[in-house]
């Protein structure tokens, strides 16, 4: 049987309950396979302990995880008592040292879940934003200066590399290749023209290498809106890490709720761990209520064992979700008033009668 060592980094606030949840699903598809076995290391980093240590994480966890098949993330962040800047850095600093260049995204409506647009129905939202994961505008690049006086500045400089954009526009496009042959590309070239621009042109020389996709551009601005209005028309979507990151909450919305939206942090040449985490956060709103809709955890879960190299197993889980959703059987975010848990049974049960 094969075996995989996973790093659980639960984190703070609902990241810790949806973990637990999603846990509870991977264990019951791995007892019902002989194929594999999940062994699970927990680690207890977040705001707690750095409000002990005054520092997120020790100092060599990402050695410590770099000897792990995979990372899976509940969510950091506890702002109350922990600024985000400093919480959040070993999320950032985990996608750019690990090489997770490629930050997959799927955003689908599921049967029984309400999109907040109206006239839209299941089938008309199914896209996946490839998001740039290891540059552009995240990369700790600038500084402060004058600080404290009045002509005070900052500066802060995104890095778009030829090599950052081929590869991540290559991912996109064989992404495409396997789904409905459609890539769009966002970006803000009409005004960001040194970097934007570079993005443009690299797809120019690209899209000829895959004549069969159908390739399609947008600015920021107005993919926004066409998220909005006609989500059908997408199917990946590539953008640079700070469109993709608002992007896929934009996304997560429009599929019922960032409680479904999961998200994949790959680094294809597996070289170093992958990351699997929700797009949401910690949601320090409605934490410790054991009502956080466990859903993007349970598939950001699926996407760990498709990467893995059990697509079958993580399709169960994908059914099992989508069984669950179409039988009302929701948490209270999309309407039902199911407690995390308890809609997490209804998964397991769900999981068990496809058995
Ligand atoms: P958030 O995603 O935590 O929450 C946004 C809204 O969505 C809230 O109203 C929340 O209740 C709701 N929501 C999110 N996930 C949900 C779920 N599973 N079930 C039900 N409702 C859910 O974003 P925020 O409030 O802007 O950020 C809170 C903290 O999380 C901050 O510290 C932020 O920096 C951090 N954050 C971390 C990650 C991460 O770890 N990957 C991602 C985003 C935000
Ligand atoms: C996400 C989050 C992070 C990001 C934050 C918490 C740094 O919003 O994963 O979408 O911007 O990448
Ligand atoms: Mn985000």
């Amino acid at each position: 049987m094969e075996s995989f060592q996973i790093a659980v980094y639960p984190g703070d606030g609902i990241g810790v309950e949806v973990a637990e949840a999603a846990l509870q699903v991977l264990d019951k598809v791995q007892a019902g396979e002989d194929g594999f076995k999940l062994n699970y290391t927990r680690f207890p980093w977040g705001a707690d302990y750095c409000l002990e240590h005054g520092k997120p994480a020790p100092e060599n966890y990402l050695e410590i995880l770099s000897h792990f098949d995979a990372v899976f993330l509940g969510a950091l962040g506890d702002p109350k008592r922990v600024p985000d800047h400093i919480a959040l850095e070993p999320l950032i600093s985990m996608r750019q040292k690990f090489d997770q260049y490629a930050c997959v995204r799927p955003a689908k409506l599921f049967p029984g879940v309400r999109t907040p647009l109206a006239d839209k129905k299941c089938g008309d939202i199914d896209m996946v934003v490839v998001r740039e994961n290891s540059e552009g505008e995240y990369v700790n690049n600038g500084g402060r200066f004058r600080e404290g006086t009045p002509e005070e500045f900052a500066v802060q400089t995104g890095i778009h590399t030829r090599k950052g954009i081929e590869r991540i526009l290559r991912f996109g496009f064989n992404l495409a290749t396997q789904r409905t042959k459609r890539l769009a590309m966002i970006t803000k070239s009409n005004a960001q023209r040194y970097s934007f621009v570079l993005w443009d042109e690299i797809l120019e020389e690209m899209k000829d290498e895959f004549p069969d996709i159908e390739v399609t551009k947008n600015h920021i601005d107005a993919a926004v809106m066409n998220f909005v209005r006609w989500p059908e028309r997408f199917d990946v979507v590539v953008g640079s890490n700070l469109f993709g990151d608002i992007l896929t909450d934009l996304s997560g919305i429009l599929i019922g709720g960032l409680g479904l939206a999961p998200s994949a942090n790959i680094n294809p040449e597996r070289k170093f761990p992958s990351m699997f985490e929700p797009v949401h956060g910690s949601a320090p709103d409605i934490a410790g209520q054991g009502i956080a809709n466990p859903t993007a955890a349970i598939l950001s879960a699926a996407l760990m064992l498709d990467w893995l190299g059990f697509p079958d197993s993580a399709e169960e889980i994908r059914g099992a979700v989508e069984r669950t959703l179409s039988a009302g059987q929701k948490t209270p975010d999309l309407g039902g008033n199911l407690s995390t848990q308890a809609y997490t049974d209804k998964v397991l049960e769900a999981l068990e009668k496809s058995a």
